[in-house]
């Protein structure tokens, strides 16, 4: 299938980007480096921190799930029922039933919590984390995808 094209410069801190491939929402999100640091906090409240139950590519194994630390890449697909879930990174814990929350993506379908890597929350309806499509950097801030 046809690859994607994404110059990811002008995201800036904190910004979510939404491209698209192969007709699904291509999450491109900029994390800031205090959300980066706050991956490490979550792992106990999570189904899978590490990713192992995931299909995944081989250089997005790692904490932050990304080619780049601050960079990530993902399919912006619920992986319980399809719906697309949305950025929220200012919405606090006790507004989403309290928790490790510290911002990331909720799935209004049926309320599935997703963290800025796209790790699921357990107690949710989501099964496993968000998927990570293939994708490689072209230049400094170009990414292909597909
Ligand atoms: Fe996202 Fe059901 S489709 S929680």
């Amino acid at each position: 299938g046809a690859s994607v094209e994404v110059d990811v410069s002008k995201v800036e801190a904190g910004q979510l980007l939404t491209a698209e491939w192969r007709g699904k929402p291509i999450f491109i999100l900029n994390r800031t480096p205090e959300q980066v640091k706050d991956l490490a906090t979550l792992d106990g409240s999570l189904t899978d921190p590490k990713s192992e139950a995931d299909q995944q590519p081989e250089y997005c194994k790692n904490p932050t799930r990304s080619i780049k630390e601050n960079i990530w890449v993902a399919i912006g697909i619920c992986t319980h029922l399809g719906c697309s879930p949305t950025y929220r990174p200012d919405v606090g814990a006790a507004d989403l039933g309290g928790g490790a929350w510290k911002g990331g993506f909720f799935c209004p379908c049926h309320g599935s919590k997703f963290d800025l890597a796209g790790r699921v929350f357990a107690g949710v309806p989501a099964p496993t984390n968000l998927v990570i499509p293939p994708y490689k950097y072209l230049s400094d801030n170009v990414v292909l995808i597909g």
